[in-house]
């Protein structure tokens, strides 16, 4: 597997760590290098009725590489289907992150999901700089 490092601009190869705690399952994303042991991010699922539940995702070093997070949504996506589960869950706690999510096919589900997400929809296909004050885009999100 491989990530995006900014500094040198060109692929990086990583290593997956998993391990349970419960019904949780923690994944650690670590660079491949043995010199260079570097924790990239950590993800935590657990499946929760039908849904793998997104519990933490995190890119640590945003400033030096990026499509941590995608790569995790990656592996989320196979332990949905590995586990036969129908969706991927979360609870959106940041609105940069629903930017995220919502790139990668996640939709805001309950109470006011539509006008979410069109209105995040309409943000995205225009890039304006700042998402509308009117509307909180937190809460939870789904991927089928
Ligand atoms: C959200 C997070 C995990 C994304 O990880 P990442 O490795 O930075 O994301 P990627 O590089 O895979 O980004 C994929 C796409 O999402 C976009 N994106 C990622 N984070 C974004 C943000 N905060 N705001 C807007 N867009 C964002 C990227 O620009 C990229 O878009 P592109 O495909 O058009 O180039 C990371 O920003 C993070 O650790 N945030 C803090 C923790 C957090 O909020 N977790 C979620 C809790 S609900």
């Amino acid at each position: 597997m491989q990530i995006y490092d900014r500094g040198r601009q060109s692929m990086l190869d990583v290593t997956i760590e998993s391990s349970a705690s419960g019904n949780a399952t923690k994944i650690e994303m670590r660079s491949s290098s043995p010199t260079r042991s570097q924790h990239f991010g950590t993800m935590c699922v657990a499946p929760q009725l039908n849904s793998l539940r997104l519990l933490s995702v995190d890119n640590r070093k945003r400033t030096a590489v990026r499509q941590v997070g995608s790569r995790f949504l990656e592996i989320a996506d196979r332990m949905k289907g590995d586990l036969g589960l129908s969706s991927v869950s979360l609870s959106c706690q940041d609105e940069g992150a629903a930017k995220f999510f919502y790139k990668a096919g996640f939709r805001f589900i309950g109470s006011g999901a539509d006008a979410k997400n069109a209105a995040l929809k309409h943000h995205l296909d225009h890039s304006q700089g700042a998402l509308p004050d009117e509307i909180v885009f937190l809460g939870d999100m789904e991927k089928r």
